[in-house]
């Protein structure tokens, strides 16, 4: 609900939460609150929340009418800098070489119900969310500002988005047009962020607030391996279900930066949106430009409160609401059972095998074209390889087809490699500066996605696969980071190259879109060497993301449980691969690696005609039994049992769905004697129904919530015979289904 009381307060609210902004004293808009809800309140009760008579010592006041007014002291809902405020701002422009402190006064506002998806621009969307669009002008400056705050019934989720207008004749240029900003009274909160690295992404890592700016950002052309837009603040004392925190997130795949500034008085404010160190847009008279949309998320109910927010936003109102009900395909994917190395005839029998097993769509990965036996060829000229495919590729598609699977089919759309046709006849398609040198990631090169044509030939091949293969999957990689950036397109048309990153993201969207709307059944699973560019904008469009290159289940322990902070496991899509590990060299065993790859859509990733026949029954057996569950596995309501940390040694996994539930109980490292009867309680079941667990034991919702589930017995010296788990990588699967009493 939407409630403007005498307009000057703006009451954003739900049974969940509430958000309350106003007009300040000198006209711009300034933040009262964001949390538990409030309800409906009346003129007296939001001048209550509003009065403040704190004397901000030692401050430049706002202006010499309101002489003790300071914008230094005020939380603010899209501040500036330097204007008697001295922390950064979210919005710079500037006119020619003047420097502009823009003054944005309210003017008036529109309340509007539902959003379309579009598919032109990642943004949330849903049949039931208000939306509340607030206009401010700088009368001086000739500039208008609207401000755009989107909720839903069931979400304490605040969705935002910036849009500037130059009313002037002359133009502007904007450094810096933030998403999403929340001002908060306090900061006692620790900066909660998912780093990592290529083969190690969105682990959590967690830092106290202090005085000052704590930042997370990306220059890399792609929301990153390294950080992801995502960061929370979480109040020291939260546990799995208590406390408070709140999240940021962005629907945007770019550079991007997230920080939380805590200032002289202990107050907070947190932004986020496009990075302004690699970013200028030239505005000309007439002409606006909208920020990316940013989410912010509150609950009181600690990390599974944040995830039912911070899952529900992005299943039901960012991913298309058909991948609900869509089933995941169970894939197979050739790259780590072949790589480079395969033909027709290696590929069918792989097929026949997978499909036997009950595989549902067969994944062929990188070098299906060109002559891309190795990964410095032919990336760019999207022709089938006649040497691997003497039929062609249809032939084989149809093959798989015959078996009862999909076909999937990679590509990497945003590169080109340097002994390609289409790199030789169009050098000035490639992101290079003029200077000699140019640096090269994997033998490649970025093409210039900020240039429509680009865009539009990969397009044009790609419809050529896609119009004569029949093909239900694609997977878009993206190896590689951007560097030396520069657009010969944009110099033509004498835009600024600080619009390139930008217009490169908006050049993805573009081709996304284009392929979604001839193709709209396509499921297009995003990569970008892995979790590289795993962020809500991508999955506007691609239902699910390969989170990481790193296959080994035990690195994934921790890869999933801090994605799944931000994400929903629909999301991320788990291969069962070989040991040792590509990656790692690590041996686990296979019921491990089948017990961790099952929350989320399911895929093997290995030639499965070097498996013994035990492990291909294992196989099998495992893929029926994921077929049987997938719908609660991909879709189902994930919690946390154990509490969510930085470094833990046991995981407890939740996911529930109409009154069943699945639990996975890990363990990486057995440590001998250490435990004898440890309980795992569940939430979210009926008290008064009886489960049954595993087939066996019937106990009570109750006793399961309040007693909790007894976790397997390890081996601590001496218990051979009653042991359930033994040695390193331990993993145990309950499954509690309902009975009525
Ligand atoms: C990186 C991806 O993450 C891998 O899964 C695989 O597709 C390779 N690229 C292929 O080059």
């Amino acid at each position: 609900m939407i409630d403007v009381i005498n307009n000057k307060y703006f009451n954003l609210y739900n049974e969940s939460f509430s958000y309350l902004l106003y007009i300040m004293d000198n006209g711009q808009l300034g933040h009262l609150y964001y949390g538990d809800s409030l309800g409906k309140i009346d003129e007296n009760t939001a001048d209550y929340i509003a009065y403040s008579k704190n004397k901000a010592s030692g401050t430049v006041k706002y202006s010499p009418d309101l002489a003790s007014f300071t914008l230094a002291d005020h939380m603010q809902e899209y501040p500036t800098y330097g204007t008697s405020d001295y922390r950064e701002g979210a919005i710079s422009l500037s006119r020619g070489d003047e420097v502009l402190y823009p003054d944005f006064k309210f003017k008036s506002y529109k309340i509007t119900h539902g959003q379309k998806r579009d598919l032109a621009m990642p943004q949330a969307y849903g049949d039931d969310c208000d939306n509340l669009i607030i206009t401010l002008v700088d009368e001086e400056k000739e500039l208008t500002l609207d401000l755009t705050y989107t909720i839903f019934p069931e979400l304490t989720a605040v969705v935002r988005k910036a849009e500037i207008t130059n009313n002037g004749k002359d133009s502007i240029e904007i450094q810096n047009l933030q998403s999403n900003v929340l001002s908060l009274p306090d900061s006692n909160y620790d900066f909660l962020q998912l780093s990592g690295a290529w083969l190690k992404e969105r682990h959590i890592k967690k830092r106290p607030l202090e005085q000052g700016i704590t930042k997370i950002e990306s220059l890399r052309g792609a929301s990153s391996h390294q950080e992801n837009p995502f960061a929370a603040l979480v109040a020291r004392d939260a546990t799995n279900d208590t406390g408070r925190i709140y999240a940021s997130n962005l629907i945007y795949s770019g550079n991007f930066i997230t920080q939380a500034e805590v200032d002289e008085w202990g107050t907070c404010r947190l932004m986020s949106g496009i990075n302004p160190a690699t970013f200028t847009w030239r505005l000309n008279s007439g002409e606006h430009f909208t920020s990316p949309e940013g989410a912010v998320f509150y609950t009181n109910s600690g990390y599974n409160g944040l995830m039912r927010q911070t899952h529900a936003f992005a299943r039901d109102h960012v991913i298309d609401s058909k991948w609900k009900t869509k089933k995941r395909p169970i894939v197979i994917n050739n790259w780590e059972a072949t790589y480079f190395d395969f033909n027709e005839e290696k590929l069918v029998s792989l097929a026949k095998r997978a499909a036997d097993l009950g595989a549902e769509c067969f994944v062929l990965d990188d070098g299906w074209f060109g002559h891309r036996d190795t990964d410095r060829t032919s990336l760019g000229n999207w022709i089938v390889d006649k040497k691997k495919f003497p039929n062609g590729l249809a032939h084989f598609s149809d093959y798989v087809h015959q078996l009862g699977m999909q076909f999937g089919l990679w590509f990497e759309p945003e590169m080109v490699s340097p002994d390609t046709e289409l790199y030789k006849k169009h050098p000035d398609w490639v992101v290079r500066h003029p200077y000699k040198r140019a640096s090269i990631g994997r033998g490649q090169y970025v093409l210039d996605f900020a240039n429509p044509a680009v865009v539009d030939n990969i397009y044009h091949q790609m419809l050529a696969i896609l119009s004569s293969v029949k093909i239900d999957y694609i997977k878009w990689d993206m190896n590689r980071n951007i560097t030396e950036a520069y657009s010969s397109y944009l110099k033509k048309l004498a835009r600024l190259q600080g619009e390139f990153f930008h217009r490169y993201i908006l050049g993805v969207y573009d081709l996304y879109s284009r392929l979604l709307k001839k193709f709209p059944d396509l499921l297009i699973e995003g990569c970008a060497g892995g979790g590289g560019r795993f962020d809500l904008g991508i999955l506007y469009y691609s239902p699910q993301i390969w989170p990481s290159d790193d296959s080994d289940a035990v690195e994934r322990l921790d890869i999933m449980t801090g994605t799944l902070l931000a994400y929903p496991l629909s999301t991320f899509s788990n291969h069962v691969s070989a040991v040792p590990n590509d990656q790692v060299k690590r041996m686990t065993s296979l019921n491990f690696r089948q017990d961790v790859t099952c929350f989320g859509p399911l895929g093997y990733e290995l030639d499965l005609n070097k498996l013994s026949q035990d492990e291909l029954n294992k196989i099998k057996a495992n893929i029926s039994w994921y077929k049987k569950n997938r719908e609660i596995l991909v879709q189902g309501d994930f919690y946390q049992i154990l509490p969510v940390g930085t470094k833990n040694n046991t995981y407890a996994w939740a996911v529930s769905r109409n009154n069943q539930q699945i639990v996975g109980f890990y363990r990486k490292l057995a440590r001998p004697n250490e435990t004898l009867d440890h309980y795992l309680p569940l939430k979210d079941l009926n008290e008064k129904t009886n489960y049954l667990i595993n087939g066996k034991q019937k106990l009570s919702g109750k006793v399961l919530q309040t007693f909790g589930l007894r976790e397997p017995y390890q081996f601590n010296g001496s218990n051979l015979d009653t042991a359930q788990l033994i040695g390193d990588f331990q993993s145990y699967i309950y499954q509690i289904n309902s009975q009525n009493i």
